[in-house]
């Protein structure tokens, strides 16, 4: 288990084994005079010149504290940006996990501004939680973990701050729970097990859980969503998590909603083999909405949200969904089966209608494994969204800088809404190009008149294979859905 802490360097007493130091291109000179000679003699003989996040280390002899050093280079700057910072973050912690270390203290350079301070807490309290972390509980072999992480300021400044360093901890914490759904494998977690660990987490930390069997999903006629699920033995299971802490604001809800096709081979429109590896992958998107449940009921923010997953597993067998086939939405509309693998939106069109109709949400929130396309426009580094109100996604922009997960909006043009006919039903689920947009605006004609926000994670769900920050499941949307959502509880404490 890891800690993190705040110290004071008037208290800072005992030395951890491994310090952190940041470097600009002229140093003042450290306290702690071995580390000075050190630092000297790398400026001097090795090339190290505190360029712009340059990592050096070096250890000493075992009796000093810390015996681990890591320098890191801020280049002609005071501080890092928050950018740079958790990507430092992220490296330092690798580094000291080779190195064994146990723990580490991070030493701020002074920073007046206390609002960029607590951010700088934030982040370093947040990144070393996650880059500490491993997917390893079917591994013999784990990596070394570092037991414990502190700030260490030179000033006392104020008791907030350790605000800070309690949620970049828990977001980190929330972080790694939604990557641990993302990466475990489907044989493990399918759409019982997950309803199951949701109920656990509801228990636990606060927030209602009620989950949907596949009678009672189909007494509320959500025949999309069930006709994903009916190929496969495994049964599908409807989650519904509600937090609902606003009691003067009641009518304002946001609403989540996360894809959780816990395998997508594809139905009979099948995948090839090889991109059939990352299809327990495709429920990445509900385990961004757990992770941010979990997150917003550790932090007590004040707000109302509730999120759904219409969770199923998506297979071949005589029962399933067939190209061709016309099925109903709970809302009414039919969807001409052009291709059973565009699952994820028959499962979202359902989830969406019943989160309007029974839980009366005012605001939307989609994300989703939705379409191989993004990828191609975006890559790896950005969120594709689409969205139907430009004050909403603004506000989603403001979460963005706060978390440091990037996004791209991509229109809605109306040109695009042919791609959508089918000529024996309302709408098909196979639309032309733009796929990425034409898959959200299949999803908008089921968002009725709420602002709606939809997120496309294929692209930033997974570490790309040689990825240095990380591998499997990047816990995506957990921060900036967060911070979201934080925006709209301060919002109404106003
Ligand atoms: N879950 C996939 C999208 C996906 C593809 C996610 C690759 C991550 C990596 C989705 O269900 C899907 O299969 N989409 C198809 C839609 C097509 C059949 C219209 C796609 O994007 O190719
Ligand atoms: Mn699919
Ligand atoms: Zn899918």
């Amino acid at each position: 288990m890891k800690v993190n802490k705040l110290i004071y360097y008037s208290d800072y007493k005992k030395k951890g084994d491994t310090g952190v130091y940041f470097l600009s291109n002229e140093p003042d000179n450290f306290k702690d005079n071995y580390i000075e000679e050190m630092r000297q003699h790398l400026y001097k003989n090795d090339g190290f010149s505190g360029k712009l996040l340059e990592i050096e280390y070096f250890k000493l002899a075992r009796d000093h504290n810390p015996n681990r050093v890591i320098l890191v280079g801020m280049g002609n700057k005071k501080m890092l940006s928050s950018d740079e910072l958790r990507e430092a973050v992220t490296k330092i912690i690798k580094k000291a996990k080779i190195l064994k270390s146990k723990n580490i203290d991070f030493n701020i350079p002074k920073i007046e501004n206390e609002e960029k301070l607590k951010k700088i807490i934030r982040i370093i309290s947040e990144k070393s939680v996650l880059s500490n972390y491993e997917f390893s509980k079917y591994k013999k072999n784990k990596e070394h973990s570092i037991s414990e992480t502190r700030i260490v300021l030179e000033n006392r400044i104020s008791k907030e701050l350790n605000e800070s360093v309690k949620e970049g901890y828990i977001l980190g914490e929330s972080n790694i729970l939604s990557r641990n759904l993302v990466n475990e494998p489907a044989n493990i977690l399918d759409p019982q097990e997950l309803s199951k660990k949701v109920e656990y987490l509801g228990k636990q930390y606060g927030f209602e859980v009620e989950v949907l069997n596949e009678k009672q999903i189909e007494s509320l006629n959500m025949n999309a969503y069930l006709s994903v699920a009916e190929g496969s033995t495994k049964p599908p299971r409807f989650i519904v998590m509600k937090y609902l802490k606003n009691k003067q604001q009641k009518n304002r809800t946001i609403g989540l909603v996360g894809k959780g096709v816990t395998y997508d081979s594809g139905g009979l429109s099948i995948k090839e083999s090889d991109s059939m590896l990352n299809s327990k992958y495709d429920m990445a998107g509900a385990a961004a909405v757990i992770g941010t449940m979990t997150a917003i009921s550790k932090m007590n923010l004040r707000v109302n949200v509730v999120a759904v997953v219409a969770a199923c597993e998506s297979m071949l067998s005589g029962n399933s969904y067939k190209p061709g086939d016309i099925v109903y939405t709970m809302s009414g509309k039919s969807v001409y089966i052009e291709n059973t693998d565009a699952e994820g939106r028959l499962t979202l069109a359902d989830a969406i209608h019943y989160i309007i109709e029974k839980e009366k949400v005012d605001k939307i929130i989609d994300i989703a494994t939705l379409t191989g396309a993004v990828i191609k426009i975006l890559g790896n580094a950005a969120t594709g969204v689409v969205s139907n109100n430009d004050e909403f996604y603004k506000e989603l922009e403001n979460a963005s800088r706060e978390s440091g997960e990037k996004i791209w909006r991509l229109p809605i043009f109306e040109d695009y809404r042919k791609a959508l006919e089918a000529n024996d039903a309302d709408i098909t689920n196979r639309s032309g190009n733009p796929t990425t947009i034409t898959a959200a605006m299949f999803i908008e004609e089921f968002v009725q008149d709420k602002a709606w926000i939809h997120m496309d994670i294929a692209g930033t769900a997974l570490y790309t294979k040689n990825s240095k920050l990380g591998k499997g499941s990047t816990g995506v949307g957990v921060t900036i859905l967060y911070h979201l959502i934080k925006e709209f509880s301060s919002d109404l404490l106003k």
